[in-house]
């Protein structure tokens, strides 16, 4: 991991490879991508625990609503790896709430910055790694749809 210096280490930036080519879903993944960068401003700014848990809870809420839509999707689409899917956005889930906790407790500037990057990590690596899945599975259903 890179050192903490205090600029914006790990600014995050959209690109065309986070695209699952639905746009009501890259706008969703596009606000992520702006609250996790805003997590990172504050913790970089050294703001309160307070502002820092409240944007926690933006992404928190977020995620909560977002999985829906991609799960609602999914039984629309009849895709056959929902159920797997939705256990990783449980996961995610969870892992946002133990986050959540562990802020009441005291941390040091370092270790915000550190919990901060594995909250990117987490979701991004979602996108990356699951959510393209399912980009997969839609595109070839519109393929084939073409096709009939
Ligand atoms: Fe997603
Ligand atoms: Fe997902």
């Amino acid at each position: 991991m890179s050192s903490p210096n205090e600029s914006l280490p790990w600014r995050l930036e959209w690109s065309d490879e986070l695209s699952v080519h639905l746009p009501e879903i890259d706008a969703e993944h596009q606000r992520f991508v702006r609250l996790v960068n805003e997590l990172n401003e504050v913790i970089v700014a050294r703001a309160g625990v307070e502002e820092v848990k409240a944007r926690m809870r933006l992404l928190q809420e977020d995620a909560e609503a977002h999985f829906a839509h991609e799960e609602a999707l999914f039984r629309q689409w009849h895709y056959p790896d929902a159920e797997a899917h939705a256990q990783k956005h449980e996961q995610a889930l969870r892992f946002l709430a133990e986050v959540m906790a562990g802020f009441s407790q005291e941390k040091t500037g370092y270790e915000w910055i550190e919990t901060a990057l594995k909250v990117k990590q987490v979701l991004i690596e979602h996108i990356m790694l699951e959510d393209m899945k399912y980009r997969d599975f839609y595109l070839a259903s519109q393929g084939s749809a073409a096709d009939a």
